[in-house]
């Protein structure tokens, strides 16, 4: 599968700041028709609307209340894109106290919203001829930084459920991928305390033009995420994206 974001029609979460905002961007530059911001707060959209007009339209949708999503999700009943980008971070380690607690807060919009997404987003993608959905996991989705165990587990949960909806979605004709970054200059890089080895957010953006354009299922965008991608290729290739009989 390939997907051309040119003259389509694309919902990204979090779109306001980081790493969203960087892809709603990407997205305009490569001659995509209409973003839906998908934000909690629309207001937080403005600086985007006053600089691409039209082509940005806020939408609230908060990835913790599943009444948002499904408005969202009629409100876009045109998008044929939808990259679920927004996420959360806490610096809690399998050893702290809170960490139930913040693997409780993480799954909450890490996973159960990233569930409750494609739920009311694959039909519309089906609606619109198959499209593309995107999940925007991260290198700790395949290896566990102590420093943040609860949150590293939760994009380890978002990436596993990734691989099942793209053989879900697969019958529709939805192409599927999954984003695995390193350290991004955002205010979650910096909240990571990643600052001084973080790369610009730009780099997720162009990366997801590209690998929709190519059918990739991994896309890999800076370089520690290069360096995570080339050590993994061969169980990628031959395990998670092969196609090995079930039981
Ligand atoms: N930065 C990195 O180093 C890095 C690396 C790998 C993967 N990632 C992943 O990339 C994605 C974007 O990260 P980022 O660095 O841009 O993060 P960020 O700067 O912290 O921005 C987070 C975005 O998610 C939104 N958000 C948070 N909770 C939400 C909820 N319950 N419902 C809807 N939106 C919500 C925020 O909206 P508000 O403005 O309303 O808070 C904001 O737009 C995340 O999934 C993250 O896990 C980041």
């Amino acid at each position: 599968m390939s997907y051309d974001v040119q003259d389509q029609i694309a919902l990204v979460t979090g779109a306001n700041r980081g790493i969203g905002k960087a892809i709603t961007e990407s997205l305009i530059k490569h001659g995509a028709k209409k973003v839906y911001a998908a934000v909690r707060d629309v207001a937080s959209v403005a600086p985007l609307v006053a600089e691409h007009g039209v082509q940005v339209m806020p939408v609230e949708l908060d990835l913790t209340k599943p009444e948002t999503i499904q408005a969202a999700a009629e409100t876009a009943s045109d998008a044929s894109l939808v990259i679920n980008n927004a996420g959360v971070l806490r610096t809690a380690t399998a050893l702290s106290d809170d960490a139930i607690e913040a693997l409780q807060f993480e799954m909450d919009a890490n996973v159960f919203g990233l569930i409750h997404m494609a739920q009311a987003f694959a039909p519309v993608l089906k609606s619109n001829g198959g499209g593309a959905f995107v999940q925007l996991n991260s290198v700790v989705s395949m290896k566990c930084f102590p420093q943040f165990t609860t949150y590293c587990a939760s994009k380890a949960a978002a990436y596993s459920i990734t691989q099942a909806l793209k053989s879900l979605l697969k019958d529709q004709g939805t192409q599927v991928m999954s984003v695995h970054p390193g350290p991004i200059a955002t205010d979650m890089g910096d909240a990571a305390g990643l600052s001084e080895i973080a790369e610009p957010p730009e780099l997720v953006g162009e990366c997801i033009v590209e690998a929709l354009k190519a059918g990739d299922f991994h896309a890999y965008p800076d370089t520690m995420a290069k360096q995570v991608g080339a050590a993994y290729h061969d169980f990628a290739t031959n395990v998670v994206e092969a196609d090995i009989a079930e039981g």
